[in-house]
């Protein structure tokens, strides 16, 4: 008995078994693309008849029973049948349902091999430009946060050990630097998505005089792809797209990791909104900075999308194989979860509640200027070397007697074995003021830092 039920049942005797078909079934995951799916041949039976492949009133034909097809899928009413291995099958097989013969000429010209890079990519541009935008918001509140936080100055970190202040807006331009990168990921992912697999067939073109350049410009890409077996056996864009996930995700995993120290009671440098914790079934005084730690391990997840495709590619001959299938379980995994992450965090840096004087308290009382002081000293005259010495030997006085730097008199520099000398300013102010060079944490250098930042934003 011949399956009559599936695409390719013309060549087999029976159908499929169960335990395959279920394996071999992509559809739960697939049908997400039905609209691009649709949009794909609606562009292929256009040019099917424009080029005489198919006749007009083929086309037409085509065309309104795939509006009605998408009416069905759009309020719900689609009905899938088993053997609906994929949304491109069920798409062809209702369609055909509906308008009979001229659904059964749809594929003429086609494979479901460029079919469905072809509508993967179409997915892919619009997913990637919706996220280039999300993108702008959580910078667009990092920014917000930095101009609000100029003049906040908090602890820098080396090892997590206290090393020099610096001032909160220059810390927060860090990640701002990293999301600018981020973008430019993205933007190539979009770049490399921009050439139309359509007409790829199932790998070395078709046998029809087809217009490329015309389903091309229909669906939006810049123009046909160049070769064949690369177009249909490729998967590259959507391991640039989880290359950027994954890296923005790293972004976003270390921003969290700050908040949740930097919102923990020994710290106390920001409160993070409600709207951003969660609390404890058991004990009732908890507030805890979910959203922040949640961020911090999403990005072990989209490493995992990313390494599962290059696991999926390495090693495969060209051209499709049906290892492709597996792609988009990754992909559409790493999407979604990005879609979560970047308006939660979003949200919670642009409600958050920076403790401008837990933050200053923090720099003050120990050795944050340590290397202030030994500049001065340089300044005087004495080799890096030994300033650097002198002031490591006037910290260990210092922590003996229990008091900062700033408050060393003649006993620790005594002990130090230094002369009297007179002490700079060894305030956290003085020494954010003094890193004034392209890059550094002064006010001028952070305020132009910021501008440039904004600017840059404007541009995305
Ligand atoms: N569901 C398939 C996929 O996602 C579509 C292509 C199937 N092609 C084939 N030759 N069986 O890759």
């Amino acid at each position: 008995m011949s399956d009559g039920a599936r695409l390719w049942g013309g060549r087999f005797d029976a159908g499929p078994a169960e335990a395959f078909d279920r394996l071999n079934a992509s559809l739960p995951v697939d049908r997400r693309l039905w609209r691009h799916d649709i949009q794909g041949s609606r562009a292929h039976a256009r040019m099917l008849a424009a080029q005489g492949i198919i006749s007009a009133e083929d086309g037409e034909a085509i065309a309104s029973g795939l509006d009605r097809v998408a009416a069905e899928l759009e309020r719900g009413a689609f009905e899938f049948a088993p053997a609906d291995e994929d949304i491109h099958t069920a798409v062809e097989r209702r369609l055909t349902e509906l308008v009979g013969d001229p659904g059964r000429r749809l594929h003429t010209a086609r494979s479901r091999n460029d079919q469905v890079i072809t509508d993967t990519l179409l997915y892919l541009r619009e997913a990637a430009d919706a996220q280039r935008a999300r993108l702008a918001g959580l910078v667009g509140a990092l920014l917000d946060q930095a101009e609000a936080n100029l003049d906040t100055i908090i602890p820098g970190y080396t090892h997590l050990q206290r090393a020099q202040p610096v001032r909160l807006a220059h810390h927060l331009l860090a990640y701002v630097r990293m999301l600018e990168r981020d973008r430019v990921r993205i933007e190539a992912v979009r770049a490399a998505s921009d050439q139309s697999p359509l007409g790829s067939g199932a790998l070395a073109g078709v046998g029809f005089p087809i217009d490329r350049e015309m389903t091309a410009a229909e669906l939006g890409f810049e123009g046909p792809s160049v070769n064949s077996m690369e177009a249909v056996g490729g998967r590259d864009q959507l391991a640039g797209y989880l290359h950027f996930a994954t890296q923005l995700g790293v972004h976003l995993s270390r921003l969290g990791a700050e908040f949740v120290w930097w919102a923990s009671e020994e710290v106390g440098f920001v409160e993070v909104d409600e709207a951003f914790s969660s609390g404890s079934s058991m004990l009732p005084q908890k507030k805890n900075p979910d959203a922040a730690e949640l961020a911090r391990a999403k990005a072990a997840r989209l490493a995992a999308d990313y390494a599962g495709l290059v696991g999926v590619m390495s090693g495969l001959p060209l051209a499709y194989n049906k290892d492709l299938q597996e792609d988009k379980a990754f992909l559409f995994d790493a999407v979604d979860t990005v879609d979560l992450l970047v308006p939660a965090m979003t949200g919670m840096v642009a409600t958050a509640r920076f403790r401008p004087e837990a933050c200053r308290a923090a720099c003050e009382g120990g050795f944050l200027a340590a290397i202030d002081l030994a500049d001065h000293l340089v300044r005087e005259g004495w080799p890096f070397r030994r300033a650097h010495e002198a002031v490591g030997s006037l910290v260990r006085a210092c922590e003996a007697t229990g008091v900062g730097l700033a408050e060393a008199g003649p006993d620790e520099l005594a002990a130090a074995g230094l002369p009297d000398l007179e002490l700079p300013p060894l305030d956290a102010q003085a020494s954010v003021e003094a890193k004034d060079v392209f890059g550094g944490t002064a006010r001028a250098r952070v305020e132009l830092a910021l501008m440039a930042a904004r600017a840059q934003l404007r541009e995305w």
